[in-house]
């Protein structure tokens, strides 16, 4: 049987608190690793260490300051002796429309997720090189890093910028044995994204019914995604952005429209009325 085993790796998960943050924390301790938590409301991590147990450490840190990410580190190294891989998995988002959008709104969305990823990257990567250990960047970012996003201009603008800080630190750092790896979640619902993405449930039954495998996905599937990639399982994999989403982002294909004929015989009776009236032509 193959099993993910974390045992003696120190992982650091920002946003580790709440949502999926928590719930990648959760698995990574059932394979074994040890985990330092951070966010900026202290009760918030104390009460998820206290609650999944010793093997989580909780720290106050805000992402968005260079001395805090400082502090917050080096506090790990004391206290667990290294650090084995960061997950840069602290966001901010909101729905909003780009015309009315303040640069203070923009900026605070962009500080957390781009400039966080950054300090927390910067830190970790130059620990790393200059003790000549490997190490593992782990960054969550979304699956419209691509295409953009209507009405999430901010987050979309900063993970797209996450995506190309991972590709380019995969690169430019593989020689010293460091990997960096991205996730890009479907939709998973938690309080912290569905309290600011998710308008009501109309809203929810109709997006639900837009999804190929119409259900969400849940947490244990994107721990064991986080932890496989974290495990010295997956050592040639860097450079990746790996969905996990159900096929979600697919949807604007040309002719997938047509999955919302979910009866499959009225689908084969157009297609059959199509081809007939092709070969009438
Ligand atoms: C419009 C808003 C706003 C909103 C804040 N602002 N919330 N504008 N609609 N809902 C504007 C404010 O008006 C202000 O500008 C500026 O943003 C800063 O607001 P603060 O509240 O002072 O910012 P701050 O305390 O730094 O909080 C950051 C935050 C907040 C991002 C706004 O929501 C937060 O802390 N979020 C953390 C958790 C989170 O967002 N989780 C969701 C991640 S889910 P002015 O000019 O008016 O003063 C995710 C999923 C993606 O990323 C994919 C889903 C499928
Ligand atoms: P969440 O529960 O709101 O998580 C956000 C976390 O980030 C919170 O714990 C928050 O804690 C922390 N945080 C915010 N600003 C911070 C800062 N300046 N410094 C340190 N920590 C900070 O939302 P979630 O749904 O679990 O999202 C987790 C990640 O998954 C995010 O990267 C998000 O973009 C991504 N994602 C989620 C979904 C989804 O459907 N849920 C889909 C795609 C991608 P404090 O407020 O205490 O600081």
């Amino acid at each position: 049987m193959l099993s993910i085993d974390l045992s003696g790796k120190v992982i650091v998960v920002t946003g580790g608190g709440t949502g999926l943050g928590r719930a990648m924390t959760e698995t990574f301790v059932k394979c074994g690793a040890r985990v330092a938590i951070c966010g900026r409301r202290s009760h918030i991590v104390e009460e998820a260490a206290q609650s999944i147990g010793p093997a989580v450490r909780p720290y106050t840190c805000d992402v968005r300051s260079w001395e805090s990410v400082d502090t917050f580190l080096k506090q790990v190294i004391l206290d667990l002796g290294t650090i084995d891989a960061v997950v840069n998995n602290a966001a901010g988002n909101f729905l909003y429309a780009s015309e009315r959008l303040s640069p203070k709104g923009f900026r605070a969305v962009v500080d957390i997720v781009l400039m966080g990823t950054f300090h927390m990257s910067r830190w970790a990567g130059a620990y790393w090189i200059d003790n000549r250990r490997p190490g593992h960047i782990l960054n969550i970012v979304t699956t419209y890093t691509d295409t953009g996003c209507a009405f999430v201009l901010p987050s979309a603008a900063a993970k797209a910028g996450v995506q190309a800080l991972t590709l380019s630190l995969a690169y430019e750092w593989a020689p010293y044995g460091i990997r960096a790896n991205a996730i890009a979640p479907g939709p998973f619902p938690t309080q912290g994204a569905w309290s600011r993405l998710m308008p009501g449930s109309d809203f929810e039954e109709k997006y639900l019914q837009r999804l190929p495998t119409r259900r969400y996905g849940n947490y244990a599937e994107l721990g064991a995604l986080a932890a496989f990639l974290l495990s010295d399982l997956a050592p040639y994999i860097t450079g990746a952005v790996i969905p996990i989403d159900g096929a979600e982002r697919l949807q604007g294909a040309m002719f997938n429209y047509l999955a919302q004929i979910t009866d499959r015989e009225t689908l084969y009776h157009v297609f059959e009325m199509m081809r007939q009236a092709a070969r009438s032509e």
